[in-house]
């Protein structure tokens, strides 16, 4: 059979570990496939999606600035997608080109794996309201977490956020952070802020009951500022990097038959470079 292809397209995309990552699994599972970073310019998009057939791919990842314009221009999108308004993951079937969005699926599965039973942890306050905001909402609704705060620095995102999820999602302004944490369960920092070279983000989760399970989008650092101070109060931490790794998993079961595991050995592969 003829070698599979999958690609990660951004711009730029030199940065992406997706390809470490995907080619870590190509080599254990003995699979004769490839997966490749290509730096396509928006405006070059829509005809780089137009060719992928005939270029022999079984599909791919997308990823910023293209993950909206890939929404608008696939055949079939998934519910994911859908919910989240952008697409991450491409895929063939049925004659179709389609479009999923794995943020969700990898952000519930990271919390499955490093702190099971988060679901059932009471009221979330969500950081941030932006894309990645979008795909943490879909999946703690998807959990069945009644409760959902959005905070947000501009408090209209937040509003437009609250609506399109609907019942027990709410929006709110920075100054009501300290009273919503109080009685949360779940602290989820959507936004950049935390990562290296960026200031940190002004919430503190001293106030969080014992209970408590705070976990951040950024993996660079590892240990974010928020992540360490909620580890300095005892509170239980989950770090960004399992989600990454765990949205490449559906995609990669798509493009060449295998389901592949997160493992502390890939982990740690990725940890080295960061
Ligand atoms: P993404 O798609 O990666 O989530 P985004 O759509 O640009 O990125 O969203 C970035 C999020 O970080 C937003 O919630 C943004 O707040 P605003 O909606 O008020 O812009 C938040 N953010 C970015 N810089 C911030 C800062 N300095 N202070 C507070 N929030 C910030």
């Amino acid at each position: 059979m003829a070698e599979k292809k999958a690609f990660v397209t951004g711009h730029p995309i030199a940065h992406s570990r997706s390809p470490k990552i995907h080619g870590h699994w190509l080599k254990k599972y003995g699979i004769d496939g490839s997966y490749q970073a290509i730096d396509v310019e928006p405006e070059d998009f829509a005809a780089f999606l137009s060719t992928l057939r005939d270029n022999g791919y079984s599909g791919g990842n997308v990823t910023i600035p293209h993950k909206e314009t890939a929404f608008a221009l696939v055949g079939r999108r998934d519910e994911a997608a859908e919910a989240i308004g952008a697409v991450n993951t491409l895929w063939f079937e049925d004659g179709a080109l389609w479009g999923g969005n794995t943020d969700a699926h990898g952000f519930a599965a990271n919390l499955d794996e490093h702190a099971p039973g988060w679901a059932r942890n009471g009221p979330a306050v969500v950081l941030g309201a932006g894309g990645a905001s979008r795909a943490v909402i879909h999946a703690l609704v998807e959990r069945g977490v009644s409760d959902i705060r959005i905070v947000n620095r501009t408090v209209a995102r937040a509003q437009e956020l609250a609506r399109r999820f609907g019942a027990g999602v709410s929006a709110h302004g920075v100054e009501a952070t300290g009273e919503l944490l109080m009685d949360a369960g779940l602290l989820i920092n959507t936004t950049a802020l935390g990562m290296h070279g960026n200031e940190a983000i002004a919430a503190d989760p001293v106030g969080l009951p014992d209970h408590a399970i705070v976990t951040d989008i950024v993996y660079v650092p590892l240990e974010t500022p928020l992540l360490a101070a909620a580890r300095a109060r005892h509170l239980r931490t989950v770090d960004g990097l399992g989600m990454l790794l765990h949205q490449a998993v559906p995609g990669f079961e798509r493009w060449f038959g295998i389901r592949p595991d997160v493992t502390a050995e890939l982990r740690q592969m990725i940890v080295t470079d960061i």
